[in-house]
This record gives C-alpha cells, sequence and structure tokens, in this order.
C-alpha cells in the first residue's frame, strides 16, 4: 500500500474517488455498471474483507461507482462460514451484505461446495458419517446449505452451489469425504446432484450455478470434456442447475495457452454446446494473467487489454450470459500476487485488473468498456 492510496483512503464522500478517474475514464465518465445495464447485463466484481479492500473506503468507493454486483471472494465459502464444526462465523460476510444493499448493489453467493477437499473445512474430512454414512453426509449437507441459505435468505439471488467439481487433468469428477460417505462407487455426481437439491429446497427464489475455470486452450480440452459431461448427467438426472459460471481467468496460464483464434474457436464451441443444453452463462471471476507478457508496463498492459478484448467479445455475444464478475479491481490486491502457480519468471507484481495499485484506471478497463458497448443488448 503506498502512502498516496493511505491518504486516498482517508478522504471522505465523492473524494474518495481517485483523482485519475475522470481522466481516464473518459469525458462522458461511463461507469462500467451503467454501460453494463443498457445492455441489460449486470457488471460487478468480487471483493473481500482485507484492508486493502472492504476495509479501504477508497476501493469501496470505485467499488461502488463501477458495479452493480459484488461476490465475496472467500467471506462465504463454507471455510469461512463455519471454520469449526458449529461455531459459525457470519460477520464479515454480513458486514458485505449489509454494504452492498445500503448502496443498491446486488451480490451473489460463492459457494455453497468447494468440490476440492483441501478447500471444505479441515473438520468435514475428518468427519466421522457414522455406520450410515450416505445419510450422515446428506445430514451434514443439508445443515449446511438450510443454515447458509435461511441465513441469507432472498438477498442473495444467485449461488455458486458446486464449485470445480471437474479435475483438469483427466475431465473426471473429484472426490472428497462428502462424496466417499454418499456412495461406494464414484459418489461424485450424486453429491453435486444433492447440493443442487438442498440448494433449491432452501433457495427456491435462486438462480443455481455450477462455477468452473475450463478454458480454450488445448491444455484444458479435459476440463471442458468433463464439465460438458457432468451438466449433461445433470441433465438427465433432472437436477435444477441453472447455469454454467465461467470463471474466465484467462491469460497466458501455460505453454499451450497461446493459440490465440484457435482457443477462442474451441471456446466458442465449448459455450455454443452448453447454451445448447439449456443452460445460462455467467462470468463469474474474470482476470487476466500476464506472466507471459514482457515486463515492459505499455506493452504488457496492451497485451492484457488485447487478451481481454478478444475473449470478452466472444463470451458477451451469448445471450444467455447476463452477468459479469472481476475477480478484484486493482492489481495489488489480485489473488494471483501470491498463487504459487501464477507468478511471472521475472517475479514482477502482475498486472491482471482494471485498475492499478493506485486506482487508475488502466487499458484492461477501456477493453471492457469497449466489449460491453459493443455488445448485443440482451432482452428484458
Ligand atoms: O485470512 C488469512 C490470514 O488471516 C492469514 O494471515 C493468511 C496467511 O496465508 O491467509 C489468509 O487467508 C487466505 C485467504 O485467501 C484470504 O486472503 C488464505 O490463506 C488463502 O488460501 C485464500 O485464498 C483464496 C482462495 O480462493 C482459496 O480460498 C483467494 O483469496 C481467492 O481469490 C481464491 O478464489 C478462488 C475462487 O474461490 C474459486 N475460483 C478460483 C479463485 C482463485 O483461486
Amino acid at each position: 500500500m503506498t502512502t498516496r492510496r493511505t491518504a486516498l483512503g482517508a478522504l471522505a464522500g465523492a473524494a474518495l474517488l481517485p483523482k485519475a478517474f475522470a481522466a481516464d475514464t473518459g469525458a462522458a465518465g461511463e461507469s462500467l455498471k451503467e454501460a453494463a445495464k443498457k445492455k441489460g447485463l449486470r457488471f460487478g466484481t468480487a471483493i473481500s474483507a482485507g484492508r486493502n479492500q472492504f476495509g479501504d473506503p477508497a476501493y469501496r468507493a470505485l467499488v461502488e461507482r463501477e458495479c452493480g454486483i459484488i461476490v465475496a471472494e472467500n467471506e462465504m465459502k463454507w471455510q469461512a462460514l463455519e471454520p469449526r464444526r458449529n461455531a459459525p462465523n457470519f460477520a464479515p460476510a454480513d458486514a458485505m451484505l449489509a454494504w452492498a444493499t445500503d448502496k443498491g448493489i446486488a451480490m451473489r453467493g460463492h459457494n455453497l461446495f468447494w468440490q476440492a477437499e483441501k478447500w471444505l473445512p479441515a473438520w468435514v474430512a475428518k468427519e466421522d458419517f457414522g455406520a450410515r454414512p450416505a445419510q450422515g453426509a446428506e445430514r451434514l449437507m443439508r445443515k449446511h446449505v438450510k443454515t447458509v441459505c435461511e441465513h441469507f435468505g432472498k438477498r442473495i439471488g444467485s449461488w455458486d452451489v458446486v464449485n470445480e467439481a471437474v479435475d483438469p487433468a483427466d475431465g473426471k469428477l473429484r472426490q472428497n469425504a462428502l462424496t466417499r460417505a454418499l456412495s461406494s462407487s464414484s459418489g461424485a455426481i450424486e453429491q453435486i446432484d444433492l447440493a443442487f437439491r438442498l440448494a433449491h429446497e432452501y433457495a427456491p427464489h435462486a438462480q443455481l450455478v455450477y462455477n468452473d475455470y475450463m478454458r480454450g486452450d488445448t491444455g484444458s480440452s479435459k476440463h471442458r470434456a468433463g464439465v460438458l459431461a457432468m451438466l449433461a448427467e445433470l441433465k438427465k438426472r433432472g437436477t435444477p442447475i441453472h447455469a454454467l459460471g465461467l470463471q474466465s481467468h484467462i491469460g497466458s496460464w501455460d505453454e499451450s495457452a497461446d493459440r490465440g483464434k484457435a482457443d477462442l474457436l474451441e471456446w466458442r464451441k465449448f459455450l455454443d454446446q452448453v447454451s445448447g443444453m439449456g443452460y445460462d452463462l455467467l462470468i463469474t471471476e474474470f482476470d487476466v494473467n500476464d506472466r507471459r507478457l514482457p515486463a515492459d508496463i505499455a506493452k504488457r498492459d496492451a497485451g492484457v487489454a488485447a487478451a481481454a478484448r478478444d475473449y470478452l467479445d466472444l463470451t458477451l455475444s451469448y445471450p444467455r450470459l447476463s452477468d459479469f464478475l472481476l475477480w478484484g479491481m486493482a492489481d495489488n490486491i489480485s489473488w494471483l500476487q501470491t498463487w504459487d502457480e501464477a507468478p511471472r519468471t521475472d517475479k514482477l507484481p502482475m498486472r491482471p485488473l482494471p485498475y492499478d495499485a493506485e486506482l487508475r484506471a488502466k487499458p484492461l478497463r477501456q477493453a471492457i468498456l469497449e466489449s460491453i458497448r459493443a455488445m448485443p443488448a440482451r432482452q428484458a
């Protein structure tokens, strides 16, 4: 955090917006949420309870100005809501939801079940489900969904019910303590189906979403195939699932992710198949990994903006997509800065988001704005 940002944080009211904002957003100064609204799209971001985000008045003011919807980056995860069994902690999520409601900003929920065991609360993995493990696991899942959905009620209109169930390495469904307890065979599909049925029972008003990070590149082909197979199976079972959350952590993740147009073609095929099955779409966690772009900031920012433009022009063209959320607004707070698999070989800080550490708009913001302005309007 720089001195300038700290000083900004101390200002009050409208003055909280960074000085560079007006100049960087063009004469009209149209916000991203206003541009989105004209197209029937909701634009927003993830926000985290940390000092540099929800705790920073300047950052909050930026979110308020740019966003019509937010999602908690971590605070509604099971790990956060119930870090120890029967010891709930709703306060950080409640504070965000109260703020959003006060500002007229919608909030979506992320997530009821994170499939990788690593991201379930540690106590779930050690749970003794008793002599009838399937009933025990169902009882625990029911209690969790009931507690969380009843707590937030209709204030959360869209839930990521299951997060990242498909293993990108082989396209198979991930196993965890719940899937193992629910079935002695494959297990995972039963558990995923049950998760959605419970969500439907306790949040009948909500859009129920499966959220994952498959991309268009060849390295992601098994991942895409696995997600399609799972969605088809859920359709067959009549599972109450409404939409696929496209996390959209795009950019140069690995060597295979650099085929430009060919990747976009695969992505289009994938989106066609998902929408063909009758699922709605959302962009849930957009950012651009710049790890293989040059160190030079102008070149890097231009590369990030160009990759975003290509991806967004295609993805936003799908009329079934009506929410578009970033995974943070400013580079310094991005998860990519500290994620083991993400770092640049030159170890420079990454620049994956539309604002820099001093909350100055970057070319990525302009690219997002242009893609939104160019997209076809959604039907009311
Ligand atoms: O809050 C503690 C802090 O008290 C402690 O000092 C610090 C030390 O490591 O950890 C802090 O918690 C971290 C938390 O982020 C808040 O910063 C956790 O260790 C860290 O694991 C956690 O990472 C989050 C990750 O999900 C796992 O929950 C990232 O912020 C968050 O961006 C990331 O988000 C995921 C989506 O949920 C699903 N899709 C992929 C996306 C990126 O990985």
